[in-house]
C-alpha cells in the first residue's frame, strides 16, 4: 500500500507544487516503526535527494534523535504534511495541505504507528481543529485525535526554530525537545 501510495505521489499534479519539485519527498525510516514523526515540507536538501530532513534541520533532529536513544532508520518513520517543496520555503497554503491530505493519511493507515510525533505547528494544524501555541501544548501526549483514536499525538518543537535557539540550559526549548523525544520513546513502548 505505501509503495503504491508513493508512486501515486510521484505523478501526483493535484496542486501547482508539481511544476516547481525536483522530486517529491516521501518518507525516510522504517515501515514497522512504532514512531512516525511528520514535519512541514521538503526545503531545498530535500527536494534534491528526494528525502525529508536530510538538510540542516534534519542534520540537528539527527542529533536530537541520537540523544533520546531513537534510532532514525529502525525507530522512526518521517513524513512530512506536504509532498512537494513550497518555493522559497514558504508556508503550505490550505489548498496545497487539502490536495496532499490523502498521502498523509494513507501514510498513517498503512504503518498504524503507536505515537505520532507533530513537528512543529504546521504538522500539528492538520490534526488539532482549535487555535494553539507550539510552545505551549510541546510535550504533551493527545490520545483523542478525532480519526485517529488509539494513537498518541506528541507536538514536538520543529528543528528549524531550534537552530536558532542554541542554549542548552535546562528549560530551554533544546532541552524542552530532548526531554520531549526520551519521553515518546517510552510512550511508544
Ligand atoms: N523541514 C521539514 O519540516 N521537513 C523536512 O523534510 C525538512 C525540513
Amino acid at each position: 500500500m505505501l509503495e503504491k501510495l508513493e508512486n501515486e505521489a510521484r505523478n501526483c499534479k493535484a496542486c501547482g507544487l508539481c511544476a516547481t519539485r525536483i522530486n517529491t519527498v516521501f518518507s525516510d525510516g522504517s515501515k514497522n516503526a512504532k514512531i512516525m514523526l511528520i514535519g512541514e515540507a521538503p526545503g531545498a536538501d530535500e527536494d534534491k535527494q528526494g528525502k525529508p530532513f536530510v538538510g540542516r534541520a534534519g542534520k540537528l533532529l539527527n542529533e536530537f534523535l541520537k540523544q533520546a536513544g531513537i534510532d532514525r532508520h529502525k525507530d522512526l518513520y518521517i513524513a512530512n504534511t506536504l509532498k512537494c517543496r513550497p518555493p522559497e520555503n514558504r508556508k503550505p497554503t490550505k489548498e496545497e495541505k487539502a490536495a496532499c491530505e490523502r498521502f498523509l493519511k494513507g501514510q498513517i493507515e498503512a504503518l498504524k504507528p503507536s505515537v505520532i510525533v507533530l513537528c512543529g505547528a504546521t504538522a500539528a494544524e492538520s490534526f488539532f481543529d482549535k487555535k494553539f501555541q507550539i510552545t505551549k501544548i510541546r510535550g504533551e501526549i493527545f490520545d483523542n485525535v478525532k480519526g485517529f483514536e488509539g494513537i498518541k499525538f506528541i507536538p514536538i518543537l520543529h528543528p528549524s526554530y531550534l537552530l536558532r535557539q542554541h542554549s542548552t540550559q535546562e528549560g530551554s526549548p533544546r532541552d524542552l525537545t530532548l526531554k520531549d523525544l526520551i519521553m515518546i520513546k517510552k510512550a511508544a513502548l
